[in-house]
């Protein structure tokens, strides 16, 4: 009996603690302005100590680390890397891509997941990221990723230009 009770228990904490309960919706985004940013990136973790560990990991561009878990990076107001359980996301160390459109109203996820399109480039986020897998797929400067042909000082108009920003 007792081994029956425990077969049924052991799956249901098998299951429970395996699951991925990072739940991200269209209200995990907004206001890029609000967030802090390390050179052009805007950093999000909604325990202060894990944002602490995210913004120390980007700002000293350190290898063979990992984003703890709930880190959302932005660099634009329509893209964003979200780092789940690794089990969630295995292709991609646990980040998931979005892609995300922004209105005055808020934001609606266009698509999500780890095979996601940049829709202007039109090229797979991975394409460009996957090099920077020493660096937990951070591109960033001189993490070996194709760059894009935006400038600093236009990624900085584009955050400032967020929709979602009060006036
Ligand atoms: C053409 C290559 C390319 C494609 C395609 C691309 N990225 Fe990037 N991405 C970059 C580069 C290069 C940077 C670093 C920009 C900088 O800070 O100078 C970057 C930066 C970022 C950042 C800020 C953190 C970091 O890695 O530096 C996020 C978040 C991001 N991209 C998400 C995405 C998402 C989501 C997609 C797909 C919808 C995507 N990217 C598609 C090249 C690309």
């Amino acid at each position: 009996m007792r081994y029956i009770a425990c077969l049924f228990l052991c799956f249901y904490l098998a299951v429970t603690l395996s699951a991925d309960d990072l739940v991200i919706t269209e209200k995990s985004f907004s206001c890029l302005l609000d967030l802090p940013k390390v050179r052009n990136t805007r950093i999000q973790n909604p325990d202060p100590e894990k944002l602490k560990e995210a913004i120390r990991i980007f700002t000293d561009s350190l290898p063979d680390k990992e984003y703890p878990k709930g880190t959302v990076l932005q660099l634009v107001p329509t893209e964003a890397m979200v780092k789940h359980d690794r089990a969630a996301f295995p292709n991609t160390n646990g980040w998931e891509l979005f892609a995300l459109k922004v209105t005055p109203v808020g934001t609606t996820i266009m698509d999500r997941g780890d095979k996601v399109l940049n829709t202007s480039l039109k090229k797979p986020c991975l394409d460009c990221h996957s090099p920077a897998v020493k660096f937990d797929y951070v591109c960033e400067k001189g993490h070996g990723c194709a760059p894009i042909p935006v400038t600093d000082e236009q990624i900085a108009a584009i955050q400032a230009a967020d929709p979602r920003c009060k006036k």
